[in-house]
């Protein structure tokens, strides 16, 4: 047998005019063949980039039978292009490969689609062929920035003595507000393992055991509705350390995004990053993830207006709400934009939404303006600091729908696009709990989360603020984390106050509580969600961009056809029945039920 000759010398990609003259050997795709009177050039497409690759199919009667995707390893000089042909839009466009050798190493069929930046792809059917959209350079630059991340993550925390620990994944649920991913168990019918929705408790229980500092990138799952920033499984940086506080941990996590941002962007992101309460944020923004790439910012007019003959303001007023609104700039909206956002405000629950326009003699246009006094206008104005063409939004309503109403319009109307700019902010003192549409007190970030203080949340639950906070970035939430209950009895309270009995305290977490009976540390931590993080990064409207193999937005997987029934017999060995309509159902005979 004789030698086996390597398939490559050189990456494509990395090929300059230095290489002139050098004989290499490139291995890859046939990415764009064209053929010129006799003469065949084709790029070679791999891992790195592109090269060009010339061919005279005399010589190498293989080069006529190259085809788009094909592989081959191709043995050649490189040379500098020809004067005019020189390409300064690709990494190695001043040079190309005369072969000398070409092998043709397998064929592909007709693709789906083109392999190219350039032609939009339905998501479904790049997601049923996910195998070849992976091959698109964006993509490809995609799960590199990603593997980029995730190593400046490691480096940064290995560097500052944190241990990377891997938690269970089949475990009993964590209450972290989601539906639970159920597996059966085989050995134990009828028992089911939850796929962790996070490792919150495994991590804690790390710190009682010794761990001092604590990392893991950690798969979590959800089976909570889609949205654009949402997956069933998603993978967090998350953190824990004992004996360690609210500012050690942003501390660290600034340390680690520095270092992300550094690998992705080249730029060196200025440190502290900006910190607000969520009540601040609340209250200038309508939302506890502001996107602060620009202002606007909600202003309070309930001193203007407490006492106006305009019963839809001062009564606002009255009523214990809010008289708020936004200065959203001159966007030369006509009549009919301006009408349809009021639209948009009733649709989004409000009872009304007024308009004003600023006029080149400083007046207020507005079809409320005869319902104002001449000194609320001129007060408003002087508020506002229009200059002519400004467009007022205001709103008057209970305080929170006020909040939300003007969030949402701010972001609407001033919302850059694209992300190049990066607004990091972390917002603290989240309160402890709060009221879901029945009524009920939830935990506002999870149940371990420690209130400031413990009276404070027993009497006047509503109004107690918690360690807990959050990172946000462009308007995304980024990540959450908190300082954690260490006493048991505390943590017992929260259960009450939550409505959750001992007993069922006992059984659901009983086996947590009673490792803080056994000298825990007090201890804090974090995770981030590492797919919204590079979505950001990358400008990638979806975190499905930088997901590998991600479900759409009905939890399926084109490629594989997951989920899908499973044979009896696998559900036998589990115990488990389907029930008598959900068989039905997949018999054909009957709709699917919700
Ligand atoms: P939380 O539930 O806020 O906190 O989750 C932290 C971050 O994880 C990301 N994330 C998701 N990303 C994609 N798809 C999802 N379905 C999804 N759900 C959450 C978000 C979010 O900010 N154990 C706590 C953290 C802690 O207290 O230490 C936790 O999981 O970016
Ligand atoms: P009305 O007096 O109800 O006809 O309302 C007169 C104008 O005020 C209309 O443009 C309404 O959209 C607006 N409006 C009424 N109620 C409110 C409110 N609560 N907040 C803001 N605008 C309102």
């Amino acid at each position: 047998m004789g030698e086996e000759q390597p398939l490559r010398t050189d990456y494509a990609g990395t090929l300059t005019s230095e290489r002139i003259g050098d004989q290499v050997r490139l291995a890859g795709w046939v990415d764009r063949r064209r053929d010129h009177g006799g003469v065949v050039f084709f790029d070679i497409r791999d891992a790195s980039g592109l090269a060009q690759v010339v061919v005279d199919p005399d010589q190498l009667p293989a080069g006529r039978d190259l085809k788009m995707e094909y592989t081959v390893t191709v043995g050649g000089e490189v040379r500098p292009r020809p004067e005019g042909t020189i390409n300064v839009d690709m990494a190695t466009g001043e040079v190309e490969v005369v072969a000398s050798d070409i092998r043709i190493l397998s064929t592909a069929e007709t693709l789906p689609f083109m392999i190219n930046d350039r032609v939009e792809v339905d998501e479904r059917l790049r997601l049923q062929y996910r195998y070849l959209d992976l091959r698109r350079p964006r993509m490809a630059a995609n799960l590199r920035a990603r593997s980029n991340a995730i190593r400046a993550m490691r480096e940064t925390l290995d560097e500052l003595g944190f241990l990377e620990v891997e938690t269970p994944t089949l475990i009993r649920s964590t209450p972290e507000g989601a539906r639970d991913m159920l597996v059966p168990s085989r050995l134990n019918k009828g028992s089911f393992y939850a796929l962790p929705q996070s490792p919150q408790l495994f991590k804690q229980l790390l710190m009682v055991g010794g761990v001092d500092r604590y990392y893991q990138i950690a798969r979590c799952y959800r089976d909570e509705d889609f949205r654009s920033d949402r997956q069933l499984e998603f993978t967090q940086l998350d953190i824990e350390g004992a004996f360690w506080g609210q500012d050690g941990v942003l501390e660290t996590l600034e340390q680690v995004i520095v270092a992300v941002v550094e690998q992705a962007r080249g730029v060196t992101i200025p440190r502290p990053f900006k910190r607000m309460t969520y009540a601040e944020s609340m209250a200038r923004y309508g939302t506890d993830k502001p996107d602060l790439r620009f202002g606007m910012e909600i202003t309070d007019l309930g001193d203007i207006f407490e006492d106006s003959d305009f019963k839809a303001f001062s009564g606002a007023v009255k009523g214990g709400g809010a008289v708020r609104g936004l200065n959203v700039g001159p966007l030369g909206l006509s009549r009919s934009g301006l009408d349809g956002l009021v639209a948009k405000a009733k649709e989004l629950g409000a009872k009304g939404l007024v308009w004003m326009v600023a006029e080149d003699d400083g007046s207020l246009r507005s079809p409320v303006a005869k319902f104002l006094t001449e000194s609320e206008l001129q007060r408003l104005g002087a508020r506002f600091a229009t200059t002519p063409g400004d467009i007022l939004l205001i709103a008057a309503d209970e305080t929170k729908l006020v909040g939300t109403l003007l969030g949402q319009l701010r972001v609407e109307l001033g919302r850059p696009k694209g992300h190049d700019e990066l607004a990091f902010l972390w917002v603290v003192d989240f309160p402890v709990f709060e009221e879901t549409e029945g009524g009920d007190l939830a935990p506002a970030h999870h149940p371990f989360t420690s209130p400031v203080s413990v009276t404070e949340m027993r009497d006047n639950p509503k109004a107690a603020v918690s360690k807990a906070y959050d990172l946000v970035l462009n308007g995304s939430e980024l990540g959450s984390g908190s300082v954690r209950i260490h006493d048991p009895e505390i943590q017992k309270q929260v259960f009450e106050v939550l409505g959750i009995s001992d007993e069922e305290a006992e059984s659901r977490f009983g086996w947590f509580i009673k490792a803080l009976r056994y000298g825990t540390p007090p201890h804090a931590g974090f995770a981030v969600g590492i797919d919204r993080l590079l979505a950001i990064l990358q400008g990638e409207q979806s975190i499905r961009d930088v997901i590998p193999f991600p479900k759409t937005q009905t939890g399926a997987d084109p490629m594989t056809e997951s989920p899908k029934p499973v044979d009896d017999f696998q559900l036998m060995e589990l115990g488990v029945n389907l029930r008598p309509e959900v068989r039905a159902a997949l018999d054909g005979s009957r709709e699917v039920p919700e």
